[in-house]
């Protein structure tokens, strides 16, 4: 499926939902999609039981009637004053709608609230999508760990340290 097998979603579609446990096998799903290695619905529950965890669904209603169809997931860890992005994704066909920006938005203004200033990520290099996303929410650049990334095909990427520190970015 394509990112143009949808047609545009309006915002009144889409709602994120705080995730807890009983959402592991639906982001699970959505991470089997995304990621190569991917997590099982073990590894997805016991983050969602850690209270230094905090995850959101996207859910989207793709018609008047009818249930939301999940298509996106973001799940941050806060350890004192810091946090972290472990794992965001859209799935393809959602993607490029503007459900990235707002589950990363909601995750970060959530993590901020509870006094992490200091947002971390990590990213590949060669993830257009992810970088682009990152760069327009106030993420920069703090440190570069050359070759992380082995790829199946191809040489290693380096993996990216981002970090949004909200006392810096408005
Ligand atoms: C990265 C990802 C989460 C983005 O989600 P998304 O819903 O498609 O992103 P959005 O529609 O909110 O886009 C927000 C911004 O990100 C950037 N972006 C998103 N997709 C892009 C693409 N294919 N090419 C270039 N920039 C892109 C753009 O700056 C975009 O803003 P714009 O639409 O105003 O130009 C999604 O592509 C994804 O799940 N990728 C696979 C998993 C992954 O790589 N996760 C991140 C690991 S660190």
């Amino acid at each position: 499926m394509t990112t143009d097998s949808y047609p545009p979603i309006e915002n009144r579609y889409v709602s994120l939902l705080w995730a807890e446990a009983d959402a592991a096998p639906e982001i699970a799903a959505l991470h089997g999609e995304l990621f190569d290695p991917s997590w099982d619905v073990d590894a997805v529950r016991r983050l969602l039981v850690d209270p230094c965890c905090s995850a959101l669904v996207a859910k989207v209603r793709l018609r008047e009637i009818g249930p939301p169809v999940p298509a996106g997931f973001a799940i941050g860890r806060i350890a004192a004053d810091e946090s972290e992005i472990l794992s965001i994704g859209v799935s393809a066909p959602f993607q490029r709608r503007g459900i990235g920006r707002r589950l990363v938005e909601g995750l970060t203004r959530a993590v901020e609230a509870s006094g992490a200033n200091r947002v971390f990520l990590e990213v590949a290099a060669d993830n257009r999508s992810a970088c682009g996303l990152y760069g327009g929410l106030g993420f920069a650049e703090v440190g570069r760990r050359p070759g992380y990334y082995k790829r199946r095909v191809g040489a290693a990427v380096d993996a990216l340290t981002l970090l949004r520190d909200s006392k810096r970015v408005p």
